[in-house]
């Protein structure tokens, strides 16, 4: 990859079936990102499982259930350029079921593709209360994703038509309103991904249309600026045994700069070592920046040491450690919950890679959701849609940070029953540690 280009990681996010995947894999074929050989095997193999228009989506979707279901289950990622950026792209999947990697996925970018199909019918289960076009948006911007492109997908499908579009845009626009999105800076770009319209190139059909295509709409995106003046963290997404090399964590660097031959801390396994190699796209590097998904590998380390979900950073200023004696503050927005939410309720959090089963020690404050004023001290219960003030406690050992110090680290989701009930940030937490 030509180092001149600034780097974004891109996260690609919707509703189940709004085309996610296929649209993705038509940019990269279009762009030669894949190259035809590439592409003309997955049309044979998307043959071979008797789902020919999925052709394009075999680009992301390479697990066999992925391809005989049609559906995106985990997170993959692909190389992708254009004029003045190279993306890292990061297509999620929309199933309900597979939210938790989603989260994951939106926990690494720095923007975002909403894609929403214009297919009739399809728009509004997306956008309905249980919808994830809604649910996506909601963990998006809690996980930190300002920026953000709507594709209104399957142009093909609603005939092309501006009354669609404009419908479309006025209802994903109401919802990204009342999320907090700056929804006049979001550009609504209709597209088909199927017959790759108006991805890289106009097309005649929408000529009515005068915006800028889906490549020129995410070449646009800013570049967030860099914390390198900050402390190193870097969230475990994952950790390889590889043969001959050892164990090889990966994660992505959220703060600081991490540099070959560094003294590192692993936490909360408190594993300290040194860094023997870094690697980026397969290429070695002296060093790493905030944004760059790295592998490294560590003298001494082994598979106990490391883990998803830990952090890692410098000895003189290790990730914060929260142990079950502690807890943190929360500010949460309860997105979904069958009843209601009330003290000792213990689902599972999600913040930065890591997973842990927390308890709602205390229910503070109910606030009102768009001006953060306290409706109510010491709610009992806390429904869906009701901003709040809570206490957690993490049933183990858990890396967080608080928002204003480490934005990237200080978020959070809360899911129970396979959905996400609640996003937060941390507004204050209590260690526990003696
Ligand atoms: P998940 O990853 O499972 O959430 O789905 P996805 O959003 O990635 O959708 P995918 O790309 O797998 O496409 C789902 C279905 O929609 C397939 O049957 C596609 O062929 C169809 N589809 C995708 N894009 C278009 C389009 O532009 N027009 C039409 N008419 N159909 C499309
Ligand atoms: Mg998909």
């Amino acid at each position: 990859m030509p180092t001149d280009k600034k780097h974004l990681n891109l996260v690609i996010i919707g509703h189940i079936d709004h085309g996610k995947s296929t649209m993705m894999g038509a940019m990269l074929i279009k762009t030669g990102a894949v190259s035809d050989r590439e592409a003309r095997e997955l049309e044979k193999l998307a043959k071979e499982y008797d789902r020919e228009s999925w052709s394009y989506a075999y680009v992301f979707d390479r697990l066999k259930e992925e391809r005989q279901r049609g559906i995106t289950i985990d997170l993959a990622f692909r190389k992708f350029e254009t004029n003045t950026k190279y993306f890292t792209i990061i297509d999620a999947p929309g199933h309900a079921d597979f939210v938790k990697n989603m989260i994951t996925g939106a926990s690494q970018a720095d923007a975002a593709i909403l894609v929403v199909s214009g297919k009739k019918g399809e728009m509004e289960v997306g956008v309905a209360a249980n919808g994830q076009t809604r649910e996506h948006a909601y963990l998006a911007q809690t996980l930190g994703v300002k920026q953000l492109v709507v594709a209104v997908n399957k142009a093909d499908a609603y005939d092309y038509s501006e009354a669609r579009y404009n419908e479309v845009k006025e209802a994903v626009s109401d919802l990204l309103k009342n999320i907090g999105f700056p929804v006049k800076k979001i550009p609504f770009v209709p597209v088909s991904g199927i017959k790759a319209e108006n991805l890289t190139e106009k097309t005649d059909k929408l000529s009515w249309y005068d915006g800028p295509t889906l490549i020129d709409a995410i070449d646009a995106f800013e570049l967030p600026p860099k914390p390198t003046g900050k402390a190193l963290r870097v969230p475990i997404q994952d950790a390889y045994s590889i043969k001959g090399t050892g164990v090889v964590p990966v994660g992505r660097v959220e703060t600081g700069v991490l540099k070959k031959n560094d003294k590192i801390i692993i936490m909360p396994t408190g594993f300290e070592g040194e860094i023997r190699s870094i690697e980026m796209h397969h290429e070695e590097q002296p060093s790493a920046e905030p944004g760059d998904n790295i592998g490294f590998s560590i003298r001494g380390i082994t598979m106990e040491d490391v883990g998803r979900g830990d952090v890692m950073g410098h000895p003189a200023n290790p990730p914060t450690v929260i142990t079950p004696k502690g807890n943190w503050t929360g500010q949460i927005i309860v997105i979904w919950h069958p009843t209601a939410i009330a003290q000792g309720y213990t689902p599972v959090v999600h913040a930065h890679t890591a997973q842990v089963a927390a308890k709602f020690i205390e229910l503070n404050k109910k606030l009102d959701q768009k001006t953060g004023a306290v409706i109510e001290d010491n709610p009992k219960f806390l429904k869906k849609n009701e901003a709040a003030i809570v206490k957690l406690q993490p049933i183990k050992k858990l890396c967080i940070e608080k928002y204003e110090d480490f934005p990237e680290l200080g978020r959070f989701a809360v899911r129970d029953m396979s959905r996400t009930s609640c996003v937060g940030i941390v507004k204050d937490l209590e260690t526990g540690e003696e």
